[in-house]
């Protein structure tokens, strides 16, 4: 009996050397274990077997079920395990020679608008840069002029990282950067997502974009910024646009302003756009703080210098009326279909 068993065992070890899949393990189990298997035929003889030898043998007997049973269900496991990851990589391949006309994919309302105002500041002689999305404590606060422990700091909750920097709160944190970088006179715009630690609603979002402005030189007045703004937005909405400068407050600019547009889409008589009001409040901005130029290494006495901070995602809602700031970052393709323009 243990030679037939030992034979059995060794019948399958051979066979499931030469596996190949997993359904070939099947077959091999009912050959030995099945119904009328190899080793089930062996059970049957256990009722010739003499009483005191019973216990022996049927122990015999089922220690090669159970070690058939393991042998056959490892390598089942193994084999099933490699069919899927074949049939996953099959399914995963890309076939690059498919024509590009099958690829349905087309620019976000935002990276529209993004492009459109970078074309016509470059034709203004504009360079285009990208700041970072992790700044550093210094960029993102100090080096505009928002000390360490001043209260303007909390006008723009942060996320912090574990190692000091910064996810930054807005474009302004490359202005040192780019100062640093360019030789004066500078003309740069710098579009870029930015993130704040605030809740959201139909006009706030915790990651948005911005599109910052720098224009530093010799003798640069507050006209210089009314005229940049004044022909970006003409060419954005397409006809003459009057604006208009109220008092703001940034640490980053003295003195500062909000900048307004006359309503485009009612002339100023008032709409919905413009909640009644005939203006649309669209772009801080102001002459570049004495300090900040400093700490981009220009002498305030002999260069001065406008910056702005459009809100690129405004800019988009206006352009596409689109009226909750959070379909923007939503994936949402409903919404994302209807500006079908390809990449
Ligand atoms: N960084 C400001 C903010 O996010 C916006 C801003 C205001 C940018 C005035 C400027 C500026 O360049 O001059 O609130």
């Amino acid at each position: 009996m243990k030679e037939r068993i030992d034979e059995i065992l060794k019948y399958t070890r051979d066979v499931l050397e030469s596996i190949k899949t997993s359904a070939e393990c099947q077959t091999l189990r009912v050959e030995t274990l099945g119904k009328n298997g190899k080793l089930t035929q062996l059970f049957r003889f256990m009722k010739e077997v003499p009483a005191e030898k019973k216990g022996e043998v049927g122990a015999m007997l089922n220690n090669a079920k159970n070690d058939i049973e393991a042998m056959i269900s490892a390598k089942e496991t193994f084999l099933e395990q490699a069919e899927l990851d074949r049939e996953i990589r099959s399914a995963e391949k890309i076939d690059i020679t498919l024509p590009s006309q099958t690829c349905t994919g087309s620019l976000h309302p935002r990276t529209i608008i993004q492009h459109e105002i970078e074309e016509i500041f470059m034709s203004m002689g504009f360079v285009v840069e990208d700041g970072n999305e992790v700044e550093t404590e210094y960029n993102n606060f100090t080096a505009v002029n928002v000390p360490e422990n001043h209260p303007a700091r909390d006008m723009q909750d942060t996320f912090w990282l574990d190692n000091g920097q910064v996810l930054k709160t807005h474009t302004s944190a490359a202005q040192n950067r780019i100062l640093r970088k360019y030789p004066l006179p500078i003309r740069a715009i710098f579009p870029g997502r930015c993130f704040r630690n605030e809740d959201t609603d139909a006009g706030h979002e915790n990651t948005f974009f911005q599109l910052e402005g720098v224009i530093v030189d010799k003798d640069v007045s507050v006209g210089n910024l009314i005229y940049f703004m004044k022909e970006m937005l003409s060419k954005i909405f397409k006809k003459e646009v009057e604006v208009r400068l109220r008092p703001g407050f940034f640490p980053f600019t003295e003195p500062s302003f909000e900048m307004d547009v006359r309503c485009p889409f009612c002339d100023g008589h008032g709409c919905s756009t413009c909640k009644q009001g005939g203006w649309i409040e669209l772009c801080p901005c102001g002459m570049i703080h004495p300090e900040v130029l400093k700490n981009g290494g220009i002498d305030p006495e002999k260069y001065s210098g406008c910056a702005f901070g459009l809100g690129l995602d405004r800019m988009t809602m206006l352009s596409f009326g689109i009226n909750d700031i959070r379909e923007l970052n939503s994936g949402d393709l409903k919404l994302l279909k209807q500006f079908n323009v390809k990449a």
